[in-house]
Formats: structure tokens, sequence, C-alpha cells
């Protein structure tokens, strides 16, 4: 099994300002992984209309909140709906500075959108997180535009960490792929419990019980699929026995209409829609 990795305290040495803007559901998970990786509040401006609790807690402690007088920024963070982004991108060029990194988590808008909108030359990183990202668990995808240095990949990096794993990739059609598979697949193992729950009311068991069974075993072998160093692949061989319970449910699985099948159907269309309302 792996080892769980203490948080590093790779922000403590960031000695610009921080600009979250939108501190919602990913935004004020966000602040949270900051924080706990060393960024002082005081390194933390927030622009957000209605801030939580935490977030007013952080500005006793030296976070600015809604700051009257724009200044440049180390680093910009767009945690806003991207139906938001419109009224919300264009206000933030008096925060730009020649070495001022724009990291945007909006969901289909574009390297080219958010260049359109942010002064010539700005350098932008477009990522996609996922929702486990608010228990620091996600995987988010990042790509970067020519503008962005090894200096700002490393920072965009240590600052998408706070919410989970990082992976880049250079070609920003990917996205589609990405937000078909890792962006949606948290409702995908969600439908699994439901789907488990369903079968095994229909199997004769009390509602209540298989609710509660198909929900640990979903979140039991995600946690355990996660802190192995086995594939999937491996750790499923590995609780079937030829002839068994597994293997006579896995053979209905793996046949033909089977799980492969539909989630490559369901993906490809998450992927269509993802690039049609990317326009
Ligand atoms: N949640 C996910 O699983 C997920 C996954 C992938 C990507 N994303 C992306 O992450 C982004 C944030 O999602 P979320 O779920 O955190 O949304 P959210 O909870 O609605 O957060 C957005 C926040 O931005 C605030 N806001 C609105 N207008 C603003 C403005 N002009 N300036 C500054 N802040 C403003 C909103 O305030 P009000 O509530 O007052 O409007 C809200 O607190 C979205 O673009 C989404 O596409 C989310």
């Amino acid at each position: 099994m792996k080892k769980p990795v203490a948080h590093q305290k790779t922000l403590a040495k960031f000695t610009g300002t921080l600009l979250l803007v939108g501190a919602g559901k990913m935004g004020s998970a966000m602040l949270d992984g900051w924080i706990a990786r060393g960024l002082a509040p005081k390194r933390i401006a927030v622009i957000e209309p209605q801030p939580a609790k935490p977030v007013k807690a952080l500005a006793r402690r030296g976070l600015k909140l809604n700051p009257k007088t724009p200044a440049e920024a180390g680093a910009i963070v767009i945690a806003v709906k991207p139906q938001t982004a419109p009224e919300a991108v264009p206000p933030l060029k008096p925060y730009i500075g020649t070495s001022t990194l724009v990291l945007s988590i909006m969901a289909g808008r574009t390297l080219s959108f958010l260049q359109n909108k942010l002064p010539a030359g700005s350098a932008i990183v477009r990522a996609m997180p996922n929702t486990p990202a608010a228990i620091g668990r996600g995987i988010t995808v990042a790509v970067a535009n020519a503008k962005v240095s090894a200096r700002q990949r490393k920072l965009a990096t240590d600052l998408l960490a706070a919410i989970g794993k990082v992976e880049w990739v250079t070609h920003e059609g990917l996205l589609d792929a990405v937000t078909a598979l890792s962006g949606s697949g948290p409702a995908y193992s969600f439908l699994l419990a439901e789907a488990m729950t369903k079968a095994g009311i229909a199997a004769g068991l009390p509602a209540d019980l298989a609710a509660r069974l198909a929900r640990e075993t979903v979140a039991g072998s995600g946690e355990l699929l996660h802190r192995s160093e086995l594939d999937a692949a491996t750790l499923r061989q590995n609780v079937t026995s030829p002839g068994g319970t597994t293997a006579a449910a896995l053979e209905v699985l793996m046949g033909p209409g089977g799980f492969d099948e539909l989630l490559t159907k369901a993906i490809a269309a998450a992927t269509r829609r993802s690039r049609e309302l990317a326009g």
C-alpha cells in the first residue's frame, strides 16, 4: 500500500499576491488547500460578492476581501461559473503584470476566450478539475498557452495540487475527452452506487441495507484503488475466483453490451457535448 503523503508547504515561499476570483465550492476548496500548503492569508486577495464564513474568518487573519484598488498579482485563479466569465474576466486586466499567471478552472472556457478578454501576451493556464476536489481528492488536467514559463507552470501545479492530483496535456482539444472522463466521471461512480442499490433490492435486500452496502462498497473499493500499488484490472482479478460468484457477475458486466461498451458510448457522448458547449 502507498503511504499517505503529508502536505508539503509548497506555497510557503510564494511572495506575490494570489488573487482568487469566485470563492464558491471550488474556489473555497482551493483556498483551504493553499492555506494547508503554507500560503499566508496576507498573500491572498479574494473577489467574491457573497463570501462564506470561512472566507470572512480568513479576512480577519489578513486575507484581502474584495480589494478596492487593483494591484499586480503574482497569480490569478478564476473560479467563477463559466456563464459569469464575460462580466468577471475583463475587470481583471489591472491585476495583470508581466509575470502574472492566470489560471482558470472554468469548464468550457477556452484559452482563446481568455486571451481575447485579457491583455495581449498574458500567461494563461486552463484547467479542468472534478468534484472530489472538495475533499482534496480531485484530479485536474491542465493546458498552458505559449506564454507560460516553466516557473509559472510549476506554480500552477502547486496551486492545483491543493485539490488533488495534477496532469498536464499539450493539446487543448484533449480537454473535451478529459471533461467526459474525469470531469463528469464522479457522476458515473455515484450512478454505480445507485444501480447497485437497485440491483440489491431486486435480489431481495431491504432498501436501506442495499443502499449502505452499495455506498460503502463503491467508496471502500475507490479508497483501496487509491492506496494500492496495483492497477484496477489486477485488483479485480484478485477478487475473482474461477467459477465463483464474482466471475458469474463479471461474465454479464464484461459481455456484449456490458460496461466497456456502455462507458465507451457514454464518454463519447459527453466528449461530443463538451465540444458543442465550447462552440
Ligand atoms: N464543481 C465542480 O465539480 C467543477 C468541476 C470542474 C470545473 N468546475 C468549474 O469551477 C468553477 C466554479 O464552480 P463552483 O462549483 O465552485 O461554482 P460556485 O460554487 O457557483 O462558485 C462560483 C462563485 O463565484 C462567485 N461570483 C459570481 N460572480 C462573480 C464575480 N463577478 N466576481 C467574483 N466572483 C463571482 C459566485 O457568487 P454568487 O453565488 O453570489 O453568484 C460563487 O460564489 C466553474 O467555472 C466550473 O465550471 C467545477
